[in-house]
């Protein structure tokens, strides 16, 4: 089996194509490396250096290997960036797709595995989550990842092809070598923000909002390790090499933790007091996203193994401090 990773080099990209090596699949990566990193990659994958919204680099690529399957990362994915400049979100996320499903139905390419998010409910109706909620984003980000559902779902119906989507809850964690982790320019993301006060790079966390009407106050979010999503992206792949249909998986513990409780547990973890500092709510942000997961569990036999936030955010750590400046050191 041959699977094409577009988006490889990103940070849930690159640790899918690692776990993907390790079952000794055959793994071809294209990346723009605009917000990738050449070193995430792994060694055993082969490597093109594409953009998807070039349908000649996709047809290229489709007619000198033997895809079968695809899983699609390529996309960007900053939540205020969206809402900034939501043209660049409908560029890449949307435009991107929609050439990259032109080609595949072209070289006769008919699975894919798609990188979607918790961003597609908005605020939520209910918790747990349930794949069959109201989806109404309140960003352009979720926007698109939702529209890109739909193009997926329409084109499936018109041209035989099959999809599986992955809404992810919050990733978070590192594979356990220290070698990949997570690397964003700006992080926005909570724990990395967290872990740069024990690496001597921010003085203090803000806590966006301490008047949600939660345990303590802030947010709760459920957070999965990254590794536990990689594991998703091949059960989905096999899923659908074995006949599967269509379908949308949400991916979380089912567990969820305030902003104040992740950041008490980095404490622990790192051995540093981690001073914060209570400021304004962001704009956007729902009081509470928690998975139900057992869908994933049940159709696709998915089972995440690193459900505890200590362990998630010591491995988070193990990367940090010895990659303080990502992948640039
Ligand atoms: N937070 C802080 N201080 C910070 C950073 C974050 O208090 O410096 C809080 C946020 O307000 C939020 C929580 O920590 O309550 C988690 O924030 P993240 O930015 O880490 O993650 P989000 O929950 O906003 O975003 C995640 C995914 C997105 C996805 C979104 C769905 O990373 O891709 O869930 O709402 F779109």
């Amino acid at each position: 089996m041959k699977v094409l990773v577009l988006g490889g080099a990103g940070y849930i990209g690159s640790h899918t194509v690692k776990a993907l090596c390790e079952e000794n699949i055959d793994v071809v990566v294209a990346d723009n490396l605009v917000t990738g990193h050449i070193e995430a990659v792994d060694s055993r994958a082969k490597f093109y250096k594409g953009d998807i919204r070039d349908i000649n680099f996709l047809d290229d690529l489709f007619s000198k290997e033997k895809i079968d399957a695809v899983i699609h990362f390529a996309a960007y994915s900053l939540v205020g960036e969206s809402v900034t400049d939501p043209l660049k979100y409908y560029d890449n996320n949307l435009c991107g797709t929609k050439v990259l499903l032109e080609s595949m139905v072209k070289n006769n390419v008919d699975k894919i595995v798609f990188s979607s998010t918790a961003a597609t409910y908005g605020e939520p109706e209910n918790i747990p989550i349930l794949e069959s909620d109201r989806t109404e984003p309140t960003n352009p980000y979720g926007e698109t990842k939702l529209s890109m559902e739909k193009m997926f779902k329409w084109t499936a119906n018109a041209h035989g092809l099959r999809f599986v989507s992955l809404r992810y809850f919050n990733a978070c964690g590192a594979d356990e070598s220290g070698k990949i982790g997570e690397a964003h320019n700006p992080e926005t993301h909570l724990i990395p923000i967290i872990l740069q006060v024990p690496n001597g790079q921010r003085e203090f966390v803000s806590i966006f909002g301490n008047d949600y009407p939660t345990k303590d106050g802030t947010c709760i979010r459920d957070y999965i390790h990254v590794t536990d999503l990689a594991q998703a992206h091949i059960l989905a792949v096999k899923y659908l090499m074995n006949g599967g249909n269509s379908d949308i998986f949400n991916l979380g513990n089912g567990v969820g933790f305030s902003v104040r409780e992740v950041i008490e547990t980095a404490r622990k973890v790192t051995g540093h007091p981690i001073p914060v500092k209570d400021v304004e709510r962001r704009a956007g942000d729902p009081a509470q996203l928690i998975a139900s997961s057992e869908k994933a569990k049940k159709v696709l036999g998915w089972k995440p193994e690193h459900d505890s936030l200590e362990e998630i955010i010591a491995s988070a750590w193990n990367w940090h401090k010895n990659h303080p400046n990502g992948y640039t050191h």
